[in-house]
């Protein structure tokens, strides 16, 4: 029986590491661990190569420090063998381009910012081949990303009301506005394959979240099937009511047993044209990230738990990608009733 899956997704991973700018003589890393996808680590390997770099595939042992389950939550510390072997780092840090194909990655550990802070790119990739292929960057994003971030860094509150109740206000001064657009080409940058969103990390909010049905609780990577009220206050959750989702939250948030398991996190809006708002419904939870959910144009995506901005570490972290959001930021209407204003 011979194992093609890889061959099939060569083109794309050729494709991605063209988008992140490998040049014939660099060094690429995949870096895995045993739970990952075989196919994704020769893929890489292959793309690399076909791009004319050096490449090494390192495989470390899976586990996490986290006190919480975390797969695939996006707020996982990465794995304990590279938080604990200076090796494993000083490789990383050698290298060009990481290609990340563990489970959790390492987005908010501090080991992630001493390995860019060194020049690496890293790019992580944990969704499902067709999620991957049908949201492979496109020229052009990086574009949208930034234009979206400028408007961001020079703009001091941005609103988002809904239909369903959600009225939020939020200070943007001193949010670090930021973007993912899929690949990684500037030295020590990181990002995520697939991804298009423009985010910022705000200290203070207020007002209502009303999560309407269909909107997306991650990691759970359920639909909510009845409405759930959020009363916020000064960037923290005072209150959530509502139905079954309300419970789930309220638990989540008391299970925690973390100081900032209801302080508001990242917030911003999703850009990912191809992004498929049913991908939550149509796979397997252990064969996503989530990506789609987090990324879908036109969402407003928000957060709670990390802040590093203000230096709290969490791993008590909720995406919850909301439709039908109208998101304004200095009286600019980027997203109308869910709707990107630049369609
Ligand atoms: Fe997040």
């Amino acid at each position: 029986m011979f194992d093609l899956s890889s061959v099939d997704l060569l083109d794309a991973f050729t494709r991605e590491l063209t988008m992140c700018r490998v040049r014939p003589g660099e060094h690429v890393v995949v870096l895995s661990e045993p739970a990952s996808r075989g196919d994704y680590v020769a893929a890489a390997f292959g793309a690399a190569k076909a791009c004319g770099a050096h490449v090494i595939s390192a495989t470390v042992p899976g586990g996490s420090p986290a006190p919480i389950p975390s797969t695939h939550t996006g707020a996982g510390p990465g794995l304990t063998s590279v938080l604990t072997d200076t090796t494993a780092q000083d490789l990383l840090k050698s290298a060009d381009l990481v290609v990340d194909l563990t489970q959790e990655g390492f987005i908010h550990a501090p080991v992630q910012q001493e390995i860019l802070r060194a020049g690496t790119r890293i790019v992580f990739v944990c969704d499902a081949p067709d999620v991957l292929i049908r949201n492979l960057p496109q020229d052009g994003d990086k574009d949208r990303c930034l234009q979206a971030a400028d408007l961001l860094k020079r703009s001091a509150d941005m609103r988002v009301t809904s239909r369903a109740g959600t009225d939020l206000s939020v200070r943007l001064e001193g949010s670090r506005p930021e973007f993912q657009c899929g690949y990684a080409d500037d030295p020590g940058r990181w990002d995520h394959w697939p991804s298009t969103m423009v985010l910022c990390w705000p200290e203070i909010s207020n007002g209502r979240i009303v999560l309407a049905e269909g909107d997306i609780l991650l990691p759970f990577k359920e639909y909510v099937r009845e409405p759930v009220t959020l009363e916020v206050r000064d960037g923290h959750i005072e209150d959530v009511t509502g139905g079954a989702e309300a419970k789930l939250l309220t638990t989540f948030f008391e299970d925690a047993d973390d100081q900032w398991a209801r302080s508001l996190s990242h917030m911003g809006w999703g850009l990912m044209r191809g992004a498929d708002w049913f991908a939550t419904a149509l796979y397997g939870k252990g064969d996503l990230m989530g990506m789609d959910a987090r990324a879908f144009a036109g969402n407003f995506l928000w957060s709670t738990g990390p802040h590093p901005v203000l230096g709290r570490e969490s791993y008590a972290h909720l995406d919850i990608a909301m439709r039908g959001c109208t998101v304004s930021v200095d009286g600019t209407e980027t997203v109308t009733d869910g709707v990107l204003a630049d369609r």
